[in-house]
């Protein structure tokens, strides 16, 4: 809830003039708000070192194993598009604190060797095996930014041509030719291949996508779940204490309102 408070707050600061009083209107710093927290460097820049310290302190603890979400899928599918970001995502933007996400880009694709290199084929034709590339490559490359990426090409109408604007927004450091270099080149093609092993190795095999494991398990009742809620199902899953999210309850903290 903190997390989304700051995210709210940073967007009424930047498109009101009220926040910077009487001087010069600019940035209020230069890190996205999925960093504000992450050292104390940042958030004095950002002046959100109060708010910090109290998210800080009402962190889960460390130790209480989040709960891993992993999710087979094709880059075109639009079963695992909806899936992705309807469910996954949002959830992912209120608990990330507690789960993580595994996305593993092949699904029902096919892979031969051909002297040494792999060669794909695509339930939905060949601009698909060049999504599931792009999103892996973008994994492989990016890191913290590699899920907001994923999700803002599969949310685009169209995901190929968003890939590099969205790669601008999320990772403006990365270059493009560095993706596209990884999905051209062995690396691309190595990793592709670990994704074909990854979902044939799947206990039981996956008859469909989008296919979803929960801590590496998946049965049908945990795939309805997150179909219909994937927010509750993590809550559940969770073992540690259960963040404010989850439960509705209230925290007096420190909000940081503009
Ligand atoms: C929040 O905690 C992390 C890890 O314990 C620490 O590295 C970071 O500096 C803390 N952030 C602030 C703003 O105190
Ligand atoms: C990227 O892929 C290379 C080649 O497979 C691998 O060595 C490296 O660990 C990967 N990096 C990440 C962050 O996954």
């Amino acid at each position: 809830m903190k997390a989304y408070t700051l995210i709210v707050c940073a967007i009424i600061c930047l498109t009101s003039e009220k926040c910077y009083g009487k001087s010069k209107p600019k940035p209020s710093c230069q890190y996205p708000p999925s960093q504000w927290c992450k050292t104390l460097e940042i958030a004095i820049e950002c002046k959100v070192q109060k708010q910090c310290l109290e998210l800080n302190a009402t962190k889960p603890d460390p130790a209480d194993p989040k709960v891993v979400v992993g999710l087979y899928y094709e880059s075109l599918c639009p079963g695992c598009r909806g899936f992705l970001v309807r469910q996954l995502f949002p959830t992912w933007v209120m608990l990330m604190d507690i789960m993580d996400v595994e996305l593993v880009p092949f699904g029902n694709a096919q892979e031969q060797q051909h002297g040494g290199k792999y060669e794909f084929l695509c339930q939905h034709g060949d601009e698909e095996c060049q999504g599931n590339m792009i999103e892996t490559c973008i994994m492989n490359v990016t890191e913290d930014a590699a899920f907001p990426i994923i999700f803002c090409m599969e949310s685009s109408s169209n995901v190929l041509s968003a890939a590099q604007p969205c790669l601008q927004l999320y990772a403006p450091s990365v270059k493009w030719e560095t993706i596209m270099s990884c999905v051209k080149g062995d690396v691309g093609n190595k990793l592709m291949h670990m994704n074909a092993l990854k979902t044939n190795a799947l206990k039981p095999p996956h008859e469909y996508v989008p296919w979803v494991t929960i801590n590496g398990e998946h049965t049908e009742d945990l795939q309805d779940k997150a179909m219909s809620s994937l927010f509750s199902l993590v809550c559940s899953m969770y073992k540690g204490g259960k963040p404010p999210a989850c439960t509705g309850a209230l925290k007096k903290l420190d909000r940081s309102y503009c």
